[in-house]
């Protein structure tokens, strides 16, 4: 791969995508097996959050543990990133101390930034834009239930609710794919109006049309219901969450409840082999009912488990390894023991 950040999966082919779902699941079939692959060992990730996280930082945390690395987590308030320090300076810093860097951010523009200036890699760990690390694991669920005889290009996935950046980034995945992406959406809320993103010159569905030239995909935008039929993969996600303090959940409410909850008739409208995923975490009785998230088509589970064997996936394809240099470690160490001689015997 030619990239050095993670920041956008509109920056990898569909090829490089795909090879690194392949290598998450050879990774987990290997562990699973009693063997863990020591990709990372005595490597260090930096882990920058601005905002709370339950599945992201568990699984770039454990993820590093089983590659034989280490995690660091910096909560709000605990680095100088963003407060004495300017995100350019802190980045040149970070990107040196540690090999790799993941963020979670309030803003994408800091992401942007701190992966510009950071000689380690940078992976986006989530921003008002887009979520590319969890794009990237529903890839890995969709790939490992794909409905008998159909190919990942075959499928349809539809989006219920808001343009949330989950929402967003799912097109962009579906597109890149070859897929058929549907979001079934109320006006006000639909990709089209801009999504939750804060350059809103930024025309979304251009990136996921220009996606669909190359891989012969669909994208429809609708506020009919009729537009989900066939759908073999039925994806949900909050009506307000990190990213809308502003907006009151009672509003959110009378704008989604009850047409675009998913319940088990609408998984009906969908076909009777639709799935059901979520990003999670879910507010159960809202955007989805208890029967639908613990039924037996819900994928929610595996989908949040396959978080961290794709991250493993992307921190193996990222982390930069050190060439072995056999003559100058050696001649280091020599110099090493001699410098703890002369410590010793002063
Ligand atoms: N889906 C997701 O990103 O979960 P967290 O916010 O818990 O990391």
């Amino acid at each position: 791969m030619t990239v050095k950040d993670y920041l956008d999966t509109n920056d990898f082919t569909k090829e490089e995508l795909l090879g690194m779902v392949d290598l998450g699941i050879a990774m987990k079939q290997m562990i699973r097996a009693g063997r863990y692959p020591q990709l990372l060992r005595n490597k260090t990730l930096g882990m920058i959050f601005q905002q709370v996280s339950t599945r992201t930082r568990i699984s770039f945390e454990t993820a590093m543990t089983d590659l034989g690395g280490h995690a660091q987590f910096y909560g709000p308030g605990t680095i100088q990133l963003g407060g004495h320090e300017s995100i350019e300076d802190s980045a040149r810093v970070m990107g040196t101390l540690c090999d790799i860097l993941m963020a979670r951010v309030d803003r994408h523009v800091d992401v942007v930034n701190l992966a510009k200036h950071s000689p380690a890699p940078v992976i986006n760990g989530m921003s008002e834009f887009n979520h590319p690390t969890q794009e990237l694991g529903d890839l890995m669920t969709m790939v490992e239930n794909l409905p008998a005889g159909k190919k990942i290009e075959d499928c349809k996935l539809a989006f219920i609710g808001d343009a949330t950046q989950v929402c967003v980034s799912l097109m962009f995945i579906c597109s890149k794919m070859g897929m058929d992406f549907v979001q079934f959406g109320p006006k006000g809320h639909q990709i089209t109006d801009g999504g939750l993103q804060v350059d809103t010159s930024i025309d979304l569905l251009a990136i996921g049309q220009r996606n669909c030239e190359v891989s012969g995909g669909s994208i429809t935008i609708s506020d009919d219901i009729e537009s989900i039929r066939g759908a073999d993969f039925v994806y949900t996600d909050v009506w307000y969450g990190l990213y809308d303090e502003e907006a009151s959940g009672e509003s959110y409410l009378d704008v989604f409840y009850p047409t675009y909850q998913v319940t088990p008739e609408l998984m009906a409208m969908a076909g009777p082999h639709a799935k059901f995923m979520h990003c999670l975490p879910a507010s159960r009785g809202e955007e989805v009912t208890d029967e639908v998230i613990d039924g037996p088509h819900s994928l929610c589970w595996a989908e949040a488990d396959n978080r961290k064997h794709s991250i493993r996936a992307i921190l193996a394809a990222l982390c930069p390894q050190t060439p072995l240099d056999p003559a100058a470690a050696d001649a280091a160490e020599a110099q090493m023991n001699e410098a703890l001689k002369a410590l010793s015997r002063s």
